[in-house]
Parts: C-alpha cells; sequence; structure tokens
C-alpha cells in the first residue's frame, strides 16, 4: 500500500495551502481532489485577503504575484440611504488589506505545488476515510476506475462544506451551529475599470450590493437576490439596471452596461462543527465552517486554519511524545479565530441587506449604521475584525 505521512482531501485554498506549509517543513503529503484541476483552477470566489494572510502566503514562498499584482486597500466605504461613508482601514489599525482573487492565490498554490513535486490525484472519485480513529488510517479513491489506498498518519479534511471528511465524523462527536439566511449573493465578474477605488457595501431599499473588483481593469460586482432566483433570469441589463439603483448616488451613473465574464448566485449561511479533530482527521477552511461573504472571512480563515493546523502537524513530528496536547491545540486556537470571524460576518451580513422583517428590526439596522458613522470606537471595532487579527 502507498505510505504518506499526511492525506489531504480536497485541493481548493486550504488543501494546496496545507501542502505548501508541510511541504517546506519537510512532511509529505498527497492531495486528492474530486474535480479537475481546471475546474478548481476557474473557479470564481472571493477576493479580499488580510494581512495576516498575506504573511501566511508569504511564508508559504508563494507571494511574489500578489506582492506584484495585489491592490492594497486602506479603507472600504458602507452606502447607506444614498450617503456613502468611509471606514479608514489604515488610519483606525495601521494596517490595510489586499484586493487579490481566489482564483490567483490557487493559480499560485497550484504552481507551487508541481513546482515542489509533491503528488497531487484530481478526478479522485468516491474518497473514503477508514480507521480515522486508529493510529494508522486509510484513504480509498477511485482513479480513471481504478481503487487505491494510501496510509497515512494523518488526514487533512480540506473538502469544503459539502466534501466526504466531515461527514465521516460520528454525529455525537460534533456539534454543529448553523444558521441560514433568506436570501443569496448574485456575482458578476466584467472586464471594465473599476470606477470606484474602494470596494463599497451599499445597503439600500431594494437590498444589498457590493461593489468590488480583480485589478485595474475588472470589476467583481454583488447583488442580494432572492433563493428562488436564477442565474439565467439575471440577464447582464437586469443585473446591471439593479446593481444601480442599490449603489446610487453619483457613483450610480459611472457604472457602464458592459457584458459578464462570470455569473454566479450563492446562498448565505453561517456554520460551525466543532471540535476539529476527531483521531487522526482534522476539519480546515469551509469543511469546518461557513461565514456569510459579506465580512470577506471565508477564504482567510481557511488561511488561519491550516496555519495553525501546519504548526501543529510540525510540532508533532520534532516531538511525537507530547501529541495529544500539541494536536487538539490546533483545534482550541482555530476555533478562537473562527467564532470572532463568525460574530463578525453574522453582524455585517444583518446590518448591510434587507430582511423581511418587522418595523422595529429596520430601526434597529439603521440606528446601527448611524452609530457605526458617528462612533470612532465604533469604526475602530469594524476595522479590526475587518483586517483581522496577526497570526
Ligand atoms: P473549497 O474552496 O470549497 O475547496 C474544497 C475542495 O474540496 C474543492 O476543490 C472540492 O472540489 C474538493 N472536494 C469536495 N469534496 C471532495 C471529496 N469528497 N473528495 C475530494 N475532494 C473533494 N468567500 C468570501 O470571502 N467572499 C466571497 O465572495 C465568496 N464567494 C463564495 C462563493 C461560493 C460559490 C462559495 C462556495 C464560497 C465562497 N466564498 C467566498 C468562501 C470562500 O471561497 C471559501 O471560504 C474558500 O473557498 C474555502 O476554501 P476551502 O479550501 O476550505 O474550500
Ligand atoms: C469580495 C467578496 C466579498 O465577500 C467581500 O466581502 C468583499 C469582496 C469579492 O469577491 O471581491
Amino acid at each position: 500500500m502507498v505510505k504518506t505521512q499526511v492525506a489531504i482531501v480536497g485541493g481548493g485554498p486550504a488543501g494546496l495551502l496545507l501542502g505548501q506549509l508541510l511541504h517546506k517543513e519537510g512532511i509529505d503529503t498527497l492531495l486528492l481532489e474530486r474535480r479537475s484541476a481546471d475546474y478548481v483552477a476557474g473557479r470564481i470566489r472571493a477576493g479580499v485577503l488580510e494581512p495576516g494572510t498575506v504573511s501566511v502566503l508569504e511564508k508559504a514562498g508563494v507571494a511574489s504575484r500578489l506582492h506584484a499584482e495585489g491592490l492594497p486597500h486602506d479603507g472600504v466605504e458602507i452606502g447607506f440611504r444614498g450617503h456613502r461613508h468611509r471606514i479608514d482601514l489604515r488610519s483606525l489599525t495601521g494596517r490595510s488589506v489586499t484586493v487579490y482573487g481566489q482564483t490567483e492565490v490557487t493559480r499560485d498554490l497550484m504552481d507551487a505545488r508541481a513546482t515542489s513535486g509533491a503528488p497531487s490525484v484530481y478526478e479522485a472519485d468516491d474518497v473514503t476515510l477508514l480507521d480515522v480513529a486508529g493510529s494508522e488510517p486509510v484513504v480509498r479513491y477511485r482513479h480513471r476506475g481504478e481503487v487505491h489506498e494510501v496510509s497515512c498518519d494523518f488526514i487533512a479534511g480540506c473538502d469544503g462544506f459539502h466534501g466526504v471528511s466531515r461527514r465521516t465524523i460520528p454525529a455525537a462527536a460534533l456539534s454543529l451551529y448553523e444558521r441560514e439566511y433568506p436570501f443569496g449573493w448574485l456575482g458578476v465578474l466584467a472586464d471594465v475599470p473599476p470606477p470606484w477605488h474602494e470596494l463599497i457595501y451599499a445597503n439600500s431599499d431594494d437590498g444589498f450590493a457590493l461593489a468590488s473588483m480583480r485589478s485595474p481593469t475588472r470589476v467583481r460586482c454583488y447583488v442580494q437576490c432572492s433563493l428562488q432566483d436564477r442565474v439565467d433570469q439575471w440577464s447582464d441589463a437586469r443585473f446591471w439596471a439593479e446593481f444601480r439603483r442599490r449603489l446610487g448616488g453619483e457613483m450610480a451613473g459611472r457604472v457602464p452596461d458592459v457584458p459578464s465574464i462570470e455569473k454566479s448566485i450563492a446562498p448565505l449561511r453561517s456554520f460551525v462543527a466543532e471540535p476539529l479533530r476527531f483521531g487522526r482527521l482534522f476539519l480546515a477552511g469551509d469543511a469546518a465552517h461557513i461565514v456569510p461573504p459579506t465580512g470577506a472571512k471565508g477564504l482567510n480563515l481557511a488561511v488561519s486554519d491550516v496555519f495553525y493546523l501546519s504548526e501543529a502537524l510540525t510540532e508533532f513530528y520534532r516531538a511525537p511524545s507530547r501529541a495529544d496536547n500539541v494536536l487538539d491545540n490546533y483545534s482550541v486556537r482555530a476555533l478562537r479565530r473562527i467564532w470572532r470571524a463568525e460574530r463578525f460576518s453574522w453582524w455585517m451580513t444583518r446590518q448591510l441587506h434587507r430582511f423581511a422583517g418587522n418595523a422595529f428590526d429596520e430601526k434597529m439596522q439603521q440606528v446601527e449604521l448611524e452609530h457605526l458613522f458617528e462612533s470612532r470606537a465604533a469604526q475602530t471595532s469594524m476595522a479590526e475584525n475587518y483586517v483581522g487579527l496577526p497570526l
């Protein structure tokens, strides 16, 4: 049977980055991904990196294109009732965020893995995790019709919300916390120079809109939509008309009708499964938790999880006698950050979307936003959460 030290299930940012961090420490990994490499590289998702995320990507040796092409942003704007209010991240926290697409992070990590020679199997079907409670777990998978088994010391479940890893853990061993939101986000990517200099999160009477970007010539824009909506019901013309209405003010007039190059709908959810360890299986990234995208935390949390996990595994291989302490510590450290990001993402989502709630809830949203615009302490709190804690 093939042997490796750490079998990584899932080749999204969490799995790829873990592989790279462990490779730097001389720890062998095998990465198994259900989809093709082209599919993984083509997915359009998050766009904002915390400084802590950038420092982990530096440590992993995959930050040179990020430094050349990433866009540093010193502030974000909140749109409300026709006005835009700037949250000055840099003056409030001394730090800023970097706009660099998850697609690019993934590409940099895939290139680094190919260069390192660490093995990856794409289009691995029917991945099954066996003996995860024992000291020698096995991962079984099918590739091109043939069944393979890999024995390993540890399994890293980095296979996203719908993956097999979390479902392998007995229900009694996990506590699940979940909230679904009654709307989704419709996202559009388009090749046009962004008319805005910084991201605009807009709360309007017609619902939420977010003006973001990927480069000096490419925008990424979102509108809150119904969970029943399908992408084919949203022509480009309908999307831009709605986006302009929600953005409002003079900026609306500067948004042209451009053809979209990608359009997709994502539901909004808050979810945490804890603890993040069951025997020799660890959960990391979306496999363990989901945040609604409003706080831009999903990708950043995947990075902080695998950073802590790489530290725990590295320490284990240096001093196996302290194994249990070190390995449990991963869950404790990661969850502290996860719950903080869950709170912030839930708060941002609640303040910026239209809920079919009662008039009292709407008033509370208005008062909360007015408090944010008037109070330096409230802005500092938001800015600190948005840029994230150092790792
Ligand atoms: P993923 O990126 O989901 O990677 C998991 C990988 O595991 C995938 O490649 C999957 O194919 C693979 N896999 C699944 N099952 C198996 C299996 N059984 N065997 C082997 N491999 C398997 N965050 C933001 O901050 N802003 C956004 O705008 C934003 N938009 C998003 C849009 C969508 C549609 C989604 C799903 C997420 C979005 N996120 C966003 C969240 C962010 O992209 C995720 O938090 C991030 O991708 C997490 O990385 P991950 O590696 O943990 O999981
Ligand atoms: C983007 C996505 C987010 O969820 C967010 O909060 C900010 C930016 C983006 O895709 O650019």
